[in-house]
């Protein structure tokens, strides 16, 4: 599916992200599964993730993403009329965390509801942000990508263990009257789902079933780099731009190796690339936010920034938004 926007402007007017306070270090991981620093920097380019308490939930990190969003827009909560969780990793399969958080929040009013598409979640749920709000359905939505994968991860497993991380953002939209979003490109392949899975998670039976994430990193690689490279190619012709008019890069944050690769292939120059897998590990639909936060504090997100994100994940899916970013008030 892809889409430019029609003369009507949607922007980000409110950004914030949460991660738990745990940092867990590649050092520290070595002592679980036999795995090195050395060989995740290397293969991966992590440093370190972040790693949610026992008693930590999704909604209990997305929470104060949401509400920094909130903040940072100047908007009340009971002033937005759509919430959209991404994430694979709810608190629940229900009560959906979206209606949990829209009820933590004071949203009396918001259509609540999760939205699963793997690590390419928060990329899915903007362009839904975007469809409601294009269409006069919303008026102000808020939308979440968080993912707290640490706890459905094999913790003998070295080969997946070492790869992800906590984490979570929120984005408050609405109609702007200058910039926005520009286009969207999103896609899915299940034929290559069993690359990334999750089996005895859901109502299909398994004769052994065992309730952790299991991956063939190999061909989820090759699926990233490619996918990474065509999905920036479309939304960017799709809308009439070129590489060169990118100010500011977001590709998943997976595993540097892949985002070099994409960077290389596109021609994208490297400055302009936003890169916090080494601090964070693949977040999964945190990831993005998470980047966007980093890109603002660093002060690359100015007025009129095209920025754009490219997501890919479980499913297998992928998805790239296109925006000139918007500093300031809304329309
Ligand atoms: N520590 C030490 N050795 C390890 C580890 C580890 N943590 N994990 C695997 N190895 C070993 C393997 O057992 C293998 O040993 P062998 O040669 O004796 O059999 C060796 O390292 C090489 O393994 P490979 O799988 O070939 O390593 P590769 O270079 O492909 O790197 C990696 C593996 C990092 C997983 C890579 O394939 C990758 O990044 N894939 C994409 C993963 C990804 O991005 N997933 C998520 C994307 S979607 C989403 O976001 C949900």
């Amino acid at each position: 599916m892809i889409g430019s926007a029609q003369g009507v402007r949607i922007g980000i007017t409110g950004l914030g992200v949460h991660v738990p306070e745990k940092v867990m270090t590649n050092a520290e991981l070595s002592t679980i599964v036999e795995t090195s620093d050395e060989w995740i920097q290397e293969r991966t380019g992590i440093r370190e993730r972040r790693i949610a308490a026992p008693d930590e939930a999704l909604t209990d990190i997305a929470l104060p993403a949401a509400r920094a969003a909130l903040e940072d827009a100047g908007v009340d909560a009971a002033d937005i009329d759509l919430l959209i969780c991404a994430t694979v990793t709810p608190d629940m399969m229900f009560p959906t965390s979206s209606a949990l958080l829209a009820d933590e929040l004071g949203m009396p009013r918001a259509a609540a509801y999760d939205l699963l598409a793997g690590c390419t979640g928060f990329v899915y749920a903007i362009a839904q942000g975007y469809a409601m709000l294009a269409s006069g359905l919303s008026r102000r939505a808020l939308v979440v990508g968080g993912d707290v994968l640490s706890k459905i991860l094999d913790w003998e497993d070295r080969s997946t263990l070492v790869l992800f991380g906590d984490g979570a953002g929120a984005v408050v939209m609405e109609p702007v009257d200058h910039g926005g979003f520009l286009g969207f490109e999103l896609g899915a392949d299940g034929s290559g789902g069993e690359y990334l899975w999750y089996p005895g998670s859901g109502s299909r039976h398994f004769e052994n079933p065992d309730s952790y994430v299991k991956m063939n990193g190999r061909e989820v690689f090759k699926f990233a780099t490619r996918i990474m490279v065509h999905s920036a190619h479309d939304i960017l012709d799709e809308c009439g731009k070129t590489v060169d008019d990118i100010d500011v890069y977001i590709p998943h944050q997976a595993n540097k190796r892949i985002i070099d690769y994409a960077v290389d292939k596109l021609g994208i120059p490297s400055e302009k690339t936003v890169v916090n897998v080494d601090r964070y590990g693949n977040t999964s639909s945190g990831s993005i936010p998470l980047a966007l936060a980093d890109a603002r504090a660093e002060g690359r997100l100015q007025d009129g920034t095209l920025v754009l994100m490219t997501g890919m994940g479980a499913g297998l899916t992928w998805g790239s938004a296109l925006i000139e970013w918007t500093n300031g008030r809304p329309r």
